[in-house]
């Protein structure tokens, strides 16, 4: 099985020291207030004075690389299981079979609600789940057989290459970068056994998510 983990994504809540009124909060159908979901279009102020600011605030990155993971024929069929790493070391587990809102304001508001509560739904198995885990802690439990790290700034290599060579393995994993802009960290960079450029540009997560995953499902469903 194929193991996709979107590191360091621009997905959090409002940073408590920048919290100093219930602005930042939303009420919720109950009317009690919720943690916002740090968005770029809502809180470019907040963000202006954030440590690494060029990489926050963008939670719609995370919405499309997830419908573009989740809703592949590769996922439907169980081969693929997908993390989310955050910017602020924070894992979040997806169960294949989440069918996640195609609405950004509903995807935001079922993000507030996995802050709140550290799973959704509530009651029940969880489809979502968030706990505390650097990536470094999260790839020691996954223990793949092979880390690759689509950057940039990597080796060429045309998808259709990596992802036969992942299909050789048994627990292959990949990490796409969950974050607009900048370079991945060095501690997330140390943990790859490579790193590898698809295009001479930067590309957009979603798009580097879709090629690879349709490259590995090309090779593993026409096994069968
Ligand atoms: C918008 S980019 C982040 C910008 C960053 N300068 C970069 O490409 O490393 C989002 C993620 O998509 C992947 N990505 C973007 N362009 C890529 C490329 N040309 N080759 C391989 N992966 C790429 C990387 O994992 C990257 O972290």
């Amino acid at each position: 099985m194929l193991t996709l983990i979107l590191a360091e994504s621009s997905l959090e809540t409002i940073p408590p020291k920048t919290n100093k009124n219930d602005t930042t909060k939303t009420p919720n159908k109950k009317g009690k207030k919720t943690q916002q979901i740090l968005d770029i279009s809502l809180h470019s102020q907040i963000i202006k004075k954030l440590p690494n600011r060029e990489k926050r605030g963008r939670p719609d990155i995370i919405h499309f690389s997830l419908l573009a993971a989740l809703g592949t024929p590769l996922n439907k069929q169980g081969h693929l299981q997908t993390f989310v790493h955050t910017i602020q070391d924070k894992v979040i587990t997806i169960n294949p079979q989440t069918r996640l809102p195609k609405n950004y304001n509903r995807f935001i508001g079922l993000m507030q609600q996995l802050y709140k509560l550290g799973k959704v739904p509530p009651k029940g198995t969880p489809l979502l789940t968030i706990e505390k885990m650097n990536l470094e802690t999260l790839i020691k439990k996954i223990k793949p057989t092979q880390t690759i790290i689509f950057t940039e700034k990597g080796t060429p290599t045309k998808p259709k290459t990596i992802m036969n060579e992942c299909a050789q393995q048994e627990n292959p994993t990949i990490i796409i970068g969950g974050f607009p802009h900048g370079e991945f960290s060095t501690n997330t960079l140390k943990l790859a056994d490579k790193k590898i450029s698809i295009y001479p540009e930067p590309l957009d997560a979603w798009i580097v998510i879709s090629r690879a995953l349709y490259c590995y499902e090309e090779i593993i469903l026409n096994k069968k």
